[in-house]
């Protein structure tokens, strides 16, 4: 059932991968009122003047904890690829850009993998100091939204980190509600398990948390309906199936934080790896095969067969290793090169053993041949020898047929007979000579089933073994 499903899948792959691409873009319901007023930033400038207000200090202060829902929209995914950031980079931070980097707050994590995203970050939460009453929406962009308190929300697993400054938008309703959106893209390090690529699914977080807010002043909360739209499930090389939005609890000597975490599951498409490494790899395996209906005496150009399938499999195997991460264990494609090479170097055995077998028999042959020319007055044998260098066939007692040449010994003046034992056997000689054939036509013939039927198995367990577990 297994090997079915992901037979499927790959048919599934293989043939409607490049119909996909197109229809892949989500859209959201706009919710938020976006009523203009002409005197909008009068109204704001007098508003923050008016009425002292001090960005610093959080709304509601000793108040409850301030509720800010948080929900993203990604806009892409970059492909998952090796971090090159140094282990002491200095974590950029949201809020505000430059206070908290003189604390020295290093990224923990070092060399390692990273996904890339582009988010749009929006936060929500209420500032009564701000409730105009005016029917409609006033807006701050770029760098002017810093004149009001913002959660100063940081990605910690982030190893960069970039806020485009002049791609922020805060919308302050009536009511002093407060919408905040930013665009930020974030490099995050994310673990990757790849034993089982390229049949892998990879899971990767990104971390929320306030610097400055522990959870007794402010209350992160993903909002409750459709807190990730992803717009683009598709990267390059991986497809994003399922999101998990949680929380979590850290603390840290400064307090306790309240972390927001969303999960991303990636898996990986192989239709790059199939057409790459495992198609050729079957045809190289199968190309082997073709020796063994090739002729058994032909043992150069049986070895040349196998020696090319080889050495296509090596050069596959060093291909794979430039176009794929680097881990110091082995990944499942790395085992299929290997069962592979396998596979098509003990055909180039095989062709060998097939050939030694076929050659003990000749050399028994020609060992046959010196006993016989050594006595060649065997009393089994009647030589009828004729003048003239014309051979003759004799038949001994037994049966056996021999060829016998007659030879001139010119420096001793005499003539001598010399049997020769030639193909023209009957019955009773094929015996012996026979049985060695047969040994090797036999293992030939063994070898052209086995061969297949054993690469067949071994497709079923690796596939099977890939396909069941996560
Ligand atoms: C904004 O402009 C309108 C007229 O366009 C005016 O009536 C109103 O008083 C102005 N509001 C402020 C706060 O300046
Ligand atoms: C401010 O805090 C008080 C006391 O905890 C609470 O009753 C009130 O609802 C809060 N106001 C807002 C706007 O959250
Ligand atoms: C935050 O989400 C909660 C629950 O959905 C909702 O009751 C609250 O009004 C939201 N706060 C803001 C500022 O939108
Ligand atoms: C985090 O801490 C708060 C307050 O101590 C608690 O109510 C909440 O269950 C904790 N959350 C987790 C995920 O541990």
């Amino acid at each position: 059932m297994g090997l079915m499903r992901l037979l499927t899948r790959w048919l599934v792959l293989l043939l409607l991968q490049p119909v996909k691409i197109t229809n892949s873009e989500a859209a959201e319901n706009p919710s938020i009122k976006r009523t203009e007023v002409a005197n909008a930033s009068e109204i704001l400038d007098r508003y923050l003047r008016k009425k002292c207000y001090d960005k610093r200090t959080r709304p509601n202060v000793t108040g409850s904890p301030e509720v800010v829902n948080v929900s993203m929209a990604i806009k892409a995914f970059s492909n998952i690829k090796e971090s090159n950031m140094a282990s002491a980079h200095v974590l950029r931070l949201l809020w505000p850009a430059s206070r908290l980097t003189c604390l020295g707050y290093r990224s923990r994590i070092g060399r390692g993998k990273e996904f890339q995203v582009f988010v749009y970050l929006r936060q929500q939460w209420v500032d009564r100091r701000l409730a105009h009453g005016i029917d409609a929406s006033l807006a701050l962009g770029g760098t002017d939204v810093n004149r009001i308190w913002l959660p100063d929300a940081y990605f910690t697993n982030a190893n960069d980190y970039e806020v485009f400054t002049s791609n922020q938008l805060v919308l302050i309703d009536s009511q002093g509600r407060i919408f905040y959106f930013a665009f930020v893209r974030i490099a995050a390090a994310c673990q990757m398990d790849l034993v089982k690529f390229p049949l892998d699914v990879q899971r990767c977080q990104l971390t929320l948390e306030s610097f400055r807010h522990t959870m007794e002043e402010m209350d992160f909360r993903w909002k409750e309906d459709e807190p990730i739209t992803i717009f683009n499930k598709e990267l390059a090389e991986f497809d994003v199936t399922t999101v998990k939005v949680d929380y979590k609890n850290s603390s840290y000597v400064s307090g306790n934080y309240k972390n927001l975490i969303v999960t991303f599951t990636f898996r990986r498409r192989m239709g790059f790896y199939i057409i790459q490494f495992y198609i050729p790899c079957i045809v190289m395996v199968s190309l082997s095969w073709i020796s063994f209906w090739m002729d058994r005496y032909y043992i150069g150009e049986r070895l040349s067969l196998g020696i090319t399938t080889i050495l296509t499999i090596v050069f596959l195997l060093g291909s794979s290793n430039s176009t794929m991460p680097r881990v110091s264990y082995a990944k499942a494609i790395d085992w299929y090169l290997l069962g592979s090479f396998i596979f098509v170097f003990s055909t180039l055995v095989s062709d060998l053993l097939i050939y030694r077998l076929r050659s003990k028999e000749v050399s028994a042959e020609k060992r046959k041949q010196k006993e016989e020319e050594g006595k060649p007055q065997n009393a089994n044998i009647i030589f009828q020898c004729k003048h003239g260098f014309k051979p003759n066939y004799v038949a001994d007692e037994n049966g056996h047929v021999h060829l016998v040449t007659y030879q001139e010994n010119k420096e001793e003046g005499t003539s001598r007979c010399s049997a020769r034992v030639r193909t023209c056997c009957t019955a009773c000689s094929k015996s012996t000579e026979s049985a060695r054939t047969d040994l090797s036509v036999l293992t030939n013939r063994c070898c052209r089933y086995m061969f297949p039927a054993c690469f067949a198995i071994f497709n079923l367990i690796y596939w099977l073994a890939l396909s069941t577990g996560s």
